[in-house]
């Protein structure tokens, strides 16, 4: 009895496990949710395990993986029923045109942790259920724009940790559902990283990560241009922001160093160390572009400073 119990237990695990043992595939039944999931590690092609997967799929997870190109219609088989992929950490340099064609009930996709460096906007055609798209850690450079008005339900849009430099911001006012959005820890533009935390701003996204790095300099370059100090992206905003930089750590020196006690901020020190042999009065005419240049490169000075998002408003 006992035998015939762990034979039945062993084809039962068989059974689940599909195919030979060797298989980098999983079949999972979530019986509590009716989904039904394929799973696999490991894999340096798709076609060959995704034949393993049910019609009736519903999540895909392919991570650690080692897969340089989507191919064409990979996954159009299970387009009636499939609500995620997941393909994160998995080498992907490419995804053909029509790589998630037909994927009309889709609400999740995963490609963090790859290798792309373009967005196409041929990916999302018909896939008008996304809710979420995850874009993180990979090398892209350009997003196609056409996909603002393809993803008429995305909620979720992460993009951080790229190399994006520019983005049309605008185009984030078709995205009428957006709720969360990641875009730091791209090289951008500053006037564009500006103009895109505003156009958020606007449309009440929360973009929790915009805090951590950049946040100070953008309540300024605000400030600059709503008191007429210029236009985006003259480098006339980016003057006035300086300007208020050297007034604040100015400021913020002599208040210290009249307290004997207080222990002064290093990265404030160190700032206004460098900044003060370029002006005896931090108000009237500085050599701007040098500090300007300093400036641009805020991640080796803002971040730290924590201490200057005191004297303003974090959220208007
Ligand atoms: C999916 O299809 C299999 C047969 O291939 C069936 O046994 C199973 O019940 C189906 N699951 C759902 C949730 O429809
Ligand atoms: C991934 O596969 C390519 C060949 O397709 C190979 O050159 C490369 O070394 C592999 N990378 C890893 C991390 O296994
Ligand atoms: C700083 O410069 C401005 C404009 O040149 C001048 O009006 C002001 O008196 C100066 N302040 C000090 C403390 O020198």
């Amino acid at each position: 009895m006992k035998h015939l119990l762990l034979i039945c237990l062993f084809y039962t695990l068989f059974e689940a496990g599909l195919s030979a043992e060797k298989s980098p595939c999983v079949q999972i039944t979530y019986t509590r949710t009716n989904n039904v999931g394929f799973r696999c590690t490991q894999l340096t092609t798709l076609q060959k395990y995704l034949d393993q997967a049910r019609a009736n799929t519903t999540i895909i997870t392919i991570f650690d993986s080692n897969i340089s190109n989507v191919p064409g219609h990979s996954f159009a088989r299970f387009g009636a029923t499939l609500m995620t992929l997941d393909l994160h950490e998995s080498g992907i340099q490419t995804c053909d045109a029509q790589a998630f064609v037909g994927l009309t009930k889709l609400k999740k996709l995963m490609l963090w942790g790859n290798k792309l460096t373009f967005v196409p906007g041929d990916w999302f055609v018909y896939m008008y259920s996304l809710q979420t798209l995850d874009l993180s850690f990979n090398f892209i450079q350009g997003i196609d724009y056409t996909i603002f008005q393809m993803l008429p339900n995305l909620e979720n849009f992460y993009f951080d940790y790229n190399q994006l430099r520019y983005i049309d911001y605008n185009m984030f006012a078709y995205l009428g559902n957006l709720k969360r959005v990641k875009f730091s820890k791209n090289p951008w533009s500053w006037p564009y990283r500006a103009r895109l935390t505003w156009q958020l701003e606007n449309q009440k996204v929360d973009a929790p990560d915009v805090w951590e790095d950049w946040n100070w300099m953008n309540v300024v370059i605000k400030d600059c241009v709503e008191s007429g100090r210029g236009e985006l992206p003259s480098d006339k905003v980016l003057d006035c922001a300086v300007e208020k930089l050297l007034t604040f750590a100015y400021e913020t020196s002599s208040a210290q160093e009249r307290s004997s006690t207080a222990g002064c901020n290093e990265q404030a020190r160190k700032l206004v160390r460098c900044m003060r042999p370029m002006s005896t009065n931090a108000t009237g005419d500085t050599d701007y572009e040098t500090v300007r240049r300093i400036l641009e490169d805020y991640s080796t000075i803002l971040p730290p400073m924590g201490i200057a998002l005191s004297p303003f408003p974090l959220k208007r």
